[in-house]
């Protein structure tokens, strides 16, 4: 492969088997610290978790639920809080601050006698309220493994009582403004935060996915037409959770608005506790998995992201001006001014980026929209206009740093029939998911991620090579006889990482379905085992696996453990279900684990 020698083996570990039972497992040799799970304290003077007395203060003081998208951020040794410029730039591998988001609340797992879902009590309301968003938090290496450090000056919970600014085109438009804020460009707080991005001037981007369920209403209430149908394809319905009745902008018969403050991708300066977050509207609105970029010295900034629904599209965005390492305030600038984009897959493997510029193509008053502003409100619309590829729910979007192409999660779509399919999205009825790779113009390392064609080919399909059904078999590498374990295959494709040595790291999020639980596969790129995964992580029973992440050195693996226990019937009283704790005093918890090596190597090799 073209991946850096290191004169460590590639992918050597003992592969796990397939299981589904209510523990973590992981290869022979590794070990596991439980960083961080809900409830945990990071305030100074915040005692150990009791759910019993939790309320909204207390948890605004503690770790949130549902972790998800985690970016590890060194800590340079000298330089204290808002020392931007030197603790981006430091490769420090055993302090740093980790950023994490947490996606969604599910309070018949978070507080003792719910059954059901929704219908909550306003004091829980509160805490589900301060449970979302996202947490910083310093942590450290020690002797005896990854800690907290509780009561650092960085240590922030950002939840949906945060202040924050909406920067952009769309900042100000009539659309944006409520009751509460004429402005248009003052929100507070963030909600749906699943996975994310990093930018190397020291900030974190946040995604705002699911948001819809939040809010509570009839879209078919609201007499214009074009709001109306904004809100249905968010999934804003009557019978969503209840926050509409204690916290009445989440009802849109009183702020039919609130919603179009939601939807955005958010950034974050961990570094500097004091600096408010902005949502950067030039990234467009949508149910966004995450955003990650591409940054070379003297070239502008690419970045590429997914809207995960049925038949949504992958976009790109680009800045007009270029990154310069080092230059914070002008780095600060290039993602609130640039152009979004959306891709076609055509038939041939070449592809194609569409721009979202009002007035260009069909997105003009004769379709509804007035401004920039509407176009990037309703990207989806203007994308499925512009002829963009309704795609299976495309999840990250991330760049190999090693072999510079960009690689699509598309993690399932059973709704796609047979005569919907086309060469980027080939099975109907799609349960397993698949991986596309996206090959930009020009050689490895000089790719140019700012064009706007590309190629792209099929990297593989999720599910079980030797599924009966063709339609249903997973295909990897070049399906060599016994190329592939028994334990190597996996489905519905979610979040990725790589590796500095340019393995690509899959976190899936639906193998239960297939008979065993989620968790992590490894694979090269590149090379002859291309596209042959290992198996390397298996969640507890209900998991998803989200946010891998490395740490600069590779010797630290971080992931987000999301929704144990949520399977069957189960809730907060289950004594079943107990993980991590295994604590008759506690529910199960979401968690962030630690992953080493016992002998200090890199992970994987
Ligand atoms: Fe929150 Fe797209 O997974
Ligand atoms: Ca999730
Ligand atoms: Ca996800
Ligand atoms: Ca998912």
């Amino acid at each position: 492969g073209r991946g850096k020698n290191t004169g460590e083996e590639n992918l050597a570990f003992a592969e796990i088997p397939h299981g589904l039972d209510g523990r973590h497992h992981l290869p022979e040799g590794y070990s596991a610290d439980i960083l961080l799970r809900w409830g945990d304290p990071l305030a100074a003077g915040a005692g150990p978790f009791d759910p019993a007395v939790l309320n909204a203060a207390e948890q605004e003081r503690r770790f949130g639920y549902n972790n998800d998208f985690i970016a590890f951020m060194p800590l340079d040794h000298d330089a204290g809080p808002g020392g931007v410029d030197r603790h981006s730039v430091s490769r420090n591998s055993e302090r740093g601050l980790l950023c994490v988001n947490h996606e969604y609340t599910q309070p018949h797992l978070m507080f003792s006698g719910y059954s059901g879902e929704y219908s909550v009590s306003a004091e829980h309301v509160a805490v589900e309220q301060a449970a979302c968003g996202h947490t910083v938090v310093e942590i450290e290496k020690t002797a005896g493994g990854w800690r907290p450090v509780v009561g650092s000056p960085y240590n922030r919970r950002i939840t949906l009582n945060t202040e924050m600014d909406i920067v952009g085109p769309a900042a100000g438009d009539s659309r944006l403004q409520t009751a509460a804020d004429p402005s248009g460009a003052r929100v507070f707080g963030t909600v749906g935060n699943c996975a994310g991005g990093k930018t190397p001037w020291g900030t974190v981007l946040i995604a705002e996915e699911g948001f819809g369920s939040a809010f509570q209403g009839d879209p078919d209430s609201i007499a214009d037409p074009v709001e109306a149908r904004n809100h249905h394809t968010f999934g804003i319905a009557p019978d969503n959770r209840n926050w509409g009745e204690h916290d009445r902008r989440f009802d849109i018969a009183v702020e039919p608005n609130e919603p179009n403050r939601f939807g955005w991708m958010v950034e974050l300066a961990p570094y500097d506790p004091a600096s408010r977050p902005r949502k950067l509207t030039n990234l467009g609105r949508f149910v966004h998995e995450g955003f990650t970029l591409v940054c070379k010295p003297g070239q502008p900034v690419a970045a590429y992201g997914g809207d995960d629904g049925i038949e949504k599209c992958v976009y790109k965005y680009v800045s007009r001006r270029p990154y310069r390492p080092g230059d914070f305030a002008h780095n600060r600038q290039l993602l609130t001014d640039g152009t979004l984009y959306a891709a076609r897959f055509d038939e041939n493997g070449s592809g194609r980026w569409l721009p979202l510029v009002f007035g260009e193509g069909p997105l003009t008053a004769e379709n509804g929209f007035r401004n920039q502003a509407d176009v990037l409100i309703d990207a989806r619309r203007a994308a499925k206009l512009a002829g963009a590829t309704p795609m299976d729910r495309p999840e990250d979007v991330e760049t190999n740093p090693v072999n510079d192409c960009t690689y699509v999660m598309l993690t399932k779509n059973k709704k796609r029939d047979a005569d919907e399919t086309d060469a980027a999205n080939p099975r109907p009825r799609n349960t397993a998911g698949h991986v596309l790779e996206i090959v930009p113009p020009g050689e490895n390392g000089r790719r140019d991620h700012t064009s706007d064609t590309f190629q792209w080919n099929t990297f593989l399909l999720g599910g079980n090579p030797n599924a009966e059904d063709p339609r249903e078999r997973g295909a990897y590498g070049e399906q060599r006889p016994g190329s592939i374990s028994a334990h190597g295959w996996f489905a519905c494709p979610d979040n990725v990482a790589f590796d500095s040595r340019g393995n690509m790291w899959i976190a899936t999020d639906g193998c239960e379905r297939f008979g065993f639980h989620d968790g992590l596969w490894a694979m090269a790129t590149e090379g002859e085992r291309r596209a042959l995964p290992k198996h390397f992580f298996g969640c507890p029973r209900g998991a998803e696996l989200c946010g891998p992440e490395f740490t600069p050195d590779g010797k630290t693996l971080f992931v987000s453990v999301q929704h144990p226990a949520s399977d069957g019937d189960s809730t907060f009283d289950n004594p079943l279900h107990r993980w991590p704790d295994n604590d008759p005093a506690l529910p199960p918890r979401p968690a962030v684990l630690a992953i080493r090596r016992k002998d200090g190597k890199l992970i994987g090799s």
